[in-house]
């Protein structure tokens, strides 16, 4: 694959892309790193269609330049309100919700809007780049996206699930190693069978796709594009040094745990949202998982959700999703355009 691929496929002048942060994507950020000629991307996890709509609408209007927004297909497995017995969990996480000061929220007509509403908002709303996690995305959504010119990234965390996207007729691949911050979007296989990192993904994935691939996980500065690129990539996804900056929607506290975390500074948990992901230890994760009580995806969202938005109101960083990548020690540049810089010196390497 050529160095020019994902800048032709999306019209950037930069192979360099800002991840989404499902719930903690802001407008600011995703259109500084359209405007610096890489791709912003916008996470629209849990978001209505109305929403969806309006936050393509306020990204249209702040930059003319190619951006991303990114939403989760239904692997099958969600749970709805009425599937399960909350009380275990809710009980789990008592002394949460009573140091957020709020009550157990009662169970909701729905966990999440539905998918096909949400996929629909977004390719009405046209965005230049719809990425996607959890799944293959069906034929109908390969050619509606098609039909409207837009352009379509999957994500893989191995070979096999590469290979399925490749098939579907995505026309880029986020291959994102175990190092990398937030949830494990495996699909094929369970996410903790499923955990291979970078440096031995990227390599495998480029010799089984015909598509361009986009390394993720563990990337932070110009070393780490180097080596993507060294490895066949033909582009980086980077979360966690872009989540740090200040253009970010993270949280001080958020920021300031990233600061602070070193190598062995994250870890693996299903604690927070009943799927597996990487983030840093916190008062929260640690309640959770002595307890040892975690309702299933998305239900466990849910319920520390209604502790974790009256946390992040507060600044209080023990109450929160604390999602980071194992490169958080790298992480060390306050704006946006320093982050892109550095990365951006690794493309000339
Ligand atoms: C707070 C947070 C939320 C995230 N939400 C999503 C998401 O909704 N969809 C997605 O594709 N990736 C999501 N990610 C993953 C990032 O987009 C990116 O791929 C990852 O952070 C790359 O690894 P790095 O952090 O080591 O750079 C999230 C990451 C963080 C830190």
């Amino acid at each position: 694959m050529s160095g020019s691929a994902l800048q032709d496929l999306f019209g950037i002048d930069e192979p360099i892309v800002l991840g989404p942060f499902g719930g903690l994507s802001s407008v600011a950020l995703t259109v500084e790193v359209s405007e610096l000629g890489g791709l912003g991307s916008y996470g629209l996890y849990g978001y209505a269609p109305e929403r969806i709509r309006e936050t393509i609408a306020q990204l249209r209007e702040a930059t003319d330049r190619p951006f991303a927004v990114n939403l989760w297909l239904p692997t099958g497995d969600e749970v709805a309100p009425g599937d399960v017995d909350l009380g275990p969990a809710t009980a789990a996480l008592a002394p949460l919700y009573e140091a957020a000061g709020v009550e157990p929220p009662a169970p909701p007509h729905a966990f999440l809007p539905a998918v096909r509403d949400q996929l629909a908002a977004a390719l009405e709303s046209g965005p230049a780049v719809l990425s996607l996690v959890y799944g293959v995305p069906q034929p109908w959504l390969v050619e509606a996206a098609r039909a409207r010119g837009i352009r379509l990234i999957g994500t893989a965390t191995s070979v096999a699930e590469a290979r399925a996207l490749d098939a579907a007729g995505v026309d880029a691949i986020v291959a994102t190693g175990a190092e990398a911050a937030g949830h494990r979007v495996s699909f094929l296989r369970r996410a903790e069978d499923s955990l291979v990192g970078t440096f031995a993904l990227v390599p495998q994935v480029v010799d089984a796709v015909g598509v361009p691939v986009i390394a993720a996980g563990g990337i932070a500065d110009r070393r780490g594009v180097a080596a993507a690129f060294a490895l066949g990539a033909s582009g980086v996804q980077v979360g966690t040094a872009f989540l740090r900056t200040r253009e970010s929607a993270a949280t001080e506290a958020h920021r300031a745990a990233i600061q602070a975390a070193r190598d062995t500074g994250t870890v693996l948990t299903r604690a927070m949202s009943g799927r597996l992901a990487r983030g840093i230890p916190n008062t929260a994760m640690r309640t959770i998982e002595t307890a040892g009580v975690i309702a299933p995806f998305p239900a466990q969202n849910w319920l520390t959700g209604a502790f974790r938005a009256p946390a992040a109101r507060a600044g209080n960083g023990e109450l929160l999703s604390l999602w980071a990548g194992q490169a958080a020690g790298l992480a060390s540049r306050e704006t946006a355009a320093e982050v892109f810089a550095e990365l951006r010196a690794g493309l000339r390497a």
